[in-house]
């Protein structure tokens, strides 16, 4: 029996547990060298961004910390700037640590999250170095109540020339909606960064990542089950980890496995989605059955939601569409039908209570 790396259920932390993201690992360093300040990871939940964005900070070739905004928004239920800025103080003294030196921060009683980016940036210029500052789940920025942080980071962008910041959200439209730079009143309009979009595998990388996966494991798995597995399972790397982890690591067989697969994954996109749509829950569950069980152009969904739920307005239905789709739950083809392309969710929306 191998070390359990490919199978294991953790985001990776080193390149050489990822499965390929060769192109994408290739981009962050080629950003980083050519003094590019702003990078942004785009991809669908469980594909590999938190995997992606540590095994390159791991590879030690730039100086980082790395914070989730989504743990300190869970704790506060907002991003209040104190809480930001005593992170990155923590962190950045913690680095600072490491590598034998003294932060020297001026400590400010009110928390301005500028001036502490302004030290660490004259800190690593003074000593020529890039410094990555890297926000995992960046769209809970929004939850900054007052503090306008889509605003600071473009200062930021423009004014320190030794930090970079790398964002990743997997909420792709409200990242988007957060940084506005497409609009023109926006602070970060117009400015220049590297978008990465974090594709789900294609069917020959499904196949290669559970052989590699399988191999590592000492384990065999037959044609037949790899065909069944990459058609229920689809791309997301996610659900063939959990897949690999029960057929190897719990010793399931392959029916049992798939089936635990969708148990326990979809309870857990249960509570995903079901935090997600809280505050309309009775019309955004029928919009997602409607969507389940194919009925899915926008007039369709109207006739099914107003069918179970009563009179909806247009207006209503774009929005709490709008809202699905910036939320990554659901996705709207070229013939403008809307999908749900995680199988596992499709799952769970049928589980789901209006
Ligand atoms: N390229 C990869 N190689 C190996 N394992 C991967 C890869 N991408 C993702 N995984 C595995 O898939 C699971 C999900 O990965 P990860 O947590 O990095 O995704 P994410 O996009 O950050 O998800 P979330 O949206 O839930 O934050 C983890 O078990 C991770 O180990
Ligand atoms: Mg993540």
């Amino acid at each position: 029996m191998g070390v359990l790396v490919l199978f294991d259920l953790n985001p990776k932390e080193n390149v050489h547990d990822l499965y390929d993201r060769k192109a994408e690992l290739e981009s962050l360093s080629s950003s980083l060298k050519n003094g590019e300040r702003l990078i942004i990871i785009y991809g669908l939940r469980r594909v590999g961004k938190t995997s992606l964005i540590h095994s390159f900070l791991n590879k030690r070739e730039f100086p980082y910390i790395l914070l989730d905004m989504k743990e300190i928004y869970h704790v506060s239920g907002s991003v209040p700037m104190k809480a930001l800025y005593n992170t990155i103080l923590k962190e950045f003294t913690k680095f600072a640590e490491k590598v034998g030196e003294d932060a020297n921060i001026d400590i400010d009683d009110e928390f301005r999250l500028p001036d502490l980016l302004k030290e660490i940036n004259e800190w690593c210029k003074s000593r020529k170095l890039i410094f990555i500052i890297a926000l995992d789940e960046a769209q809970y920025l929004r939850y900054g109540g007052k503090v306008r942080y889509d605003g600071i980071i473009a200062w930021g962008v423009d004014n320190l020339s030794n930090i970079t910041f790398i964002l990743t959200g997997s909420e792709a439209g409200m990242l988007k909606e957060f940084l506005r730079y497409e609009d023109v009143e926006a602070p970060l309009y117009g400015r220049f960064r590297n978008e990465i979009y974090l594709k789900r595998f294609t069917k020959e990388e499904r196949v290669a990542f559970l052989r590699q996966g399988f191999k590592e494991a000492g384990k065999n798995i037959s044609n037949d089950e790899l065909e069944d597995t990459i058609k229920n399972l689809d791309g997301i790397s996610g659900w063939l980890t959990y897949y690999g982890y029960f057929r190897t690591i719990k010793n399931l067989e392959h029916k049992k496995a798939i089936e635990q697969v969708f148990k326990d994954g979809s309870e857990l996109t249960l509570k995903e989605i079901e935090t997600l749509i809280a505050r309309s829950r009775k019309r955004y569950t029928y919009i997602l059955r409607a969507i389940v069980e194919g009925f899915n152009t926008w007039s369709v969904i109207k006739t099914y939601v107003e069918s179970k739920a009563g009179g909806v307005s247009d207006t209503v239905l774009n929005s709490l569409l709008q809202a699905l789709l910036k939320l990554g739950i659901v996705e709207k083809e070229q013939d403008d039908r809307y999908v749900i392309l995680d199988p596992i969710a499709i799952h769970a929306i049928k589980k789901l209570k209006p």
